[in-house]
């Protein structure tokens, strides 16, 4: 089982990546980039960019504009990082998104997503999407879903098993994974993963990739335990990570953000 740690606002920085990386994460992702914030140069935007080392590292881009990504894809070879591949936020439920046409809105615009995703595929390197089940009930009730993961040509889709109405304590609808399998695209499942048996239950369903977030934030060693080895002791983890942040320093919220969750206790899916 490939195990990817998920993209976390406020949290995913190069520190913490490089953390979950050692202790088992396949691949890792930066939280989400706003691509019009990039191309404008803002300044806290780029150094969101710090791919310092060689943990594998996914970048997530947030936008609806095909000429702004084109600007993107152009200047690219100046930011001298080496990202393994590009991911499209198609899941972000905050109101100011939604509004943009962007984030969870995004999923039922499937001809501007595939556009999207052969501008960034000019990159020569894998471009997956990450995506809800819609806007609502009823866009997840009519499989809006499906549409867009038949007819984009996206490398893999990251599904999270919630609608944008949903919060992160409604549980995750696996359910949805039988048909999304049948499109025959490459899945990675996402929503509420974080013992082995939940392993188990995808790779009988037979996907092979999953991704975690929460429960990495409240244990990065998950990813270890989650492959049948020990669990870490939280001084040990959080001794690793204060290094990792002497080496990779960032600004002050990212830690702060990691040691508020650490070794707490992560809310249990219902039902
Ligand atoms: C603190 C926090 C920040 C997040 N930031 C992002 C983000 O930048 N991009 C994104 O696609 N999803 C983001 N998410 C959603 C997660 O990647 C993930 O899809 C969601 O939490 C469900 O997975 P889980 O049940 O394993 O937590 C965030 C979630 C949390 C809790």
């Amino acid at each position: 089982m490939i195990i990817h740690l998920a993209p976390l606002e406020g949290v995913s920085d190069c520190a913490f990546r490089t953390l979950c990386y050692n202790y088992g994460a396949d691949v890792t992702y930066t939280e989400m980039i706003r691509v019009d914030a990039l191309v404008r140069g803002n300044k806290s935007t780029l150094a969101m960019l710090d791919l310092k080392n060689d943990t594998p590292t996914i970048i997530q881009l947030l936008t609806t504009k095909p000429t702004t990504l084109q600007k993107f894809v152009d200047v690219f070879h100046l930011y001298n990082i080496k990202p393994v591949g590009f991911n499209l936020n198609l899941g972000c439920p905050s109101p100011d998104v939604i509004r943009e046409g962007s984030g969870a809105a995004l999923i039922k615009r499937v001809a501007r997503v595939q556009e999207l995703v052969k501008i960034l595929q000019q990159l020569g390197l894998p471009v997956t999407i990450k995506m809800r089940l819609g806007l609502n009930a009823y866009e997840k009730e009519h499989k809006v879903y499906l549409n867009l993961i038949k007819d984009v040509d996206a490398d893999a889709f990251i599904v999270h098993a919630r609608h944008a109405r949903e919060k992160s304590m409604d549980p995750a609808d696996w359910s949805v994974f039988e048909d999304i399998l049948k499109t025959g695209k490459k899945i990675i499942a996402n929503g509420d993963i974080t013992k082995i048996e939940d392993i188990k239950h995808f790779q009988k369903l037979g996907i092979n990739e999953i991704m975690v977030a929460r429960a990495a934030t409240t244990n990065p060693a998950i990813f270890q335990v989650l492959k049948g080895k020990p669990k870490v002791a939280l001084p040990a983890i959080r001794y690793e990570y204060e290094k990792l942040c002497e080496q990779f320093p960032n600004h002050p919220k990212y830690k702060e953000n990691v040691l508020k969750y650490l070794g707490k206790e992560m809310p249990i899916k219902s039902g």
